[in-house]
């Protein structure tokens, strides 16, 4: 594996290399099993695949957040070298942002939904980062995981408002054999919050199986009360969306899908799970 950590490294690699398809993987690193099914599907359909890995302060609302984020770079490395990743970019936070760089693209609604609500200014960093390693990297697809089912949605508002021409791919949630979805903020859940976590895919899943037989404002409560009922558990919302605009669902939405946030512990944890 090839790892770049300059814009320049990258622009240069890529200059001769015409008629292949790139591949791309953005992660902030703290790679796990959801990481490596990115790139084996991206590689089931491109030439040639990108991961980068930078944990990227804009995103972040809380320092304490950005300060803790784990950063196991010998460990990605050797994962991704595994997975037979061809470029690894590794780039510094100079090399990505000017100093006092101002930037916003205005997407509506959608970054204060959900996760824009308790995590303000989040989206704009999201799109920021994204759209610059766009711009380096150049990809023909793009690789993103639905546990962030939301910022999914904020990337291809923002690849369509500036005509990006890249491909976005949606990849289902990888989860552990409990049903937790993984993550990279699970290696901070001790093993009482482990355990007290499981309620939110529980949650998730009462929800699909049930939707046909209670109305939405009951399911969504139901599903409340049991992540209130766990102890550990700080829930911030659960929601039961459109799939496509994630305003709330009602009895003619055609593309629903329940999304969660809650803390485990001091851990901050999301999930979602289409119900189609
Ligand atoms: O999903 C993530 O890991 C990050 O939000 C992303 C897309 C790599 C941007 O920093």
């Amino acid at each position: 594996m090839k790892i770049f950590t300059t814009r320049q490294e990258v622009a240069q690699y890529f200059t001769h290399k015409t008629g292949k398809t790139v591949g791309f993987v953005p992660t902030m690193g703290a790679l796990h099993n959801g990481h490596i099914s990115l790139i084996k599907q991206a590689q089931q359909v491109c030439n040639e695949v990108v991961c980068s890995i930078f944990v990227n302060p804009t995103q972040f609302n809380d320092p304490k957040d950005l300060e803790k984020y784990p950063r196991p770079i010998a460990a990605d490395i050797a994962m991704l070298e595994q997975a037979g990743c061809d470029i690894l970019f590794n780039p510094s936070v100079s090399e990505i942002y000017d100093d006092n760089e101002k930037w916003h693209l205005d997407i509506g609604r959608l970054e204060h939904l959900l996760e824009g609500e308790f995590r303000p200014g989040h989206y704009q960093g999201v799109m920021q980062v994204v759209n610059k390693l766009f711009n380096i990297v150049k990809p023909d697809m793009a690789f993103f995981g639905q546990k962030d089912y939301q910022q999914f949605m904020v990337i291809s508002k923002m690849v369509n408002l500036m005509q990006m021409p890249v491909k976005l791919i949606m990849c289902p949630i990888e989860r552990e054999t409990d049903g937790l979805a993984m993550s990279s903020r699970n290696i901070h859940l001790t093993a009482d919050d482990r355990q007290h976590a499981l309620i939110l895919s529980k949650a998730l899943s009462w929800v699909k199986a049930n939707f046909n037989t209670e109305s939405i404002p009951a399911l969504q409560q139901h599903a409340k009360n049991m992540i209130n009922a766990e102890p550990g558990i700080g829930l911030e919302y659960f929601e039961i969306a459109d799939g496509d605009t994630l305003l709330p669902a009602n009895a003619d939405t055609k593309k629903n899908v329940a999304l969660v946030a809650a803390r485990a512990g001091k851990t901050r944890l999301i999930d979602n799970m289409l119900i189609i």
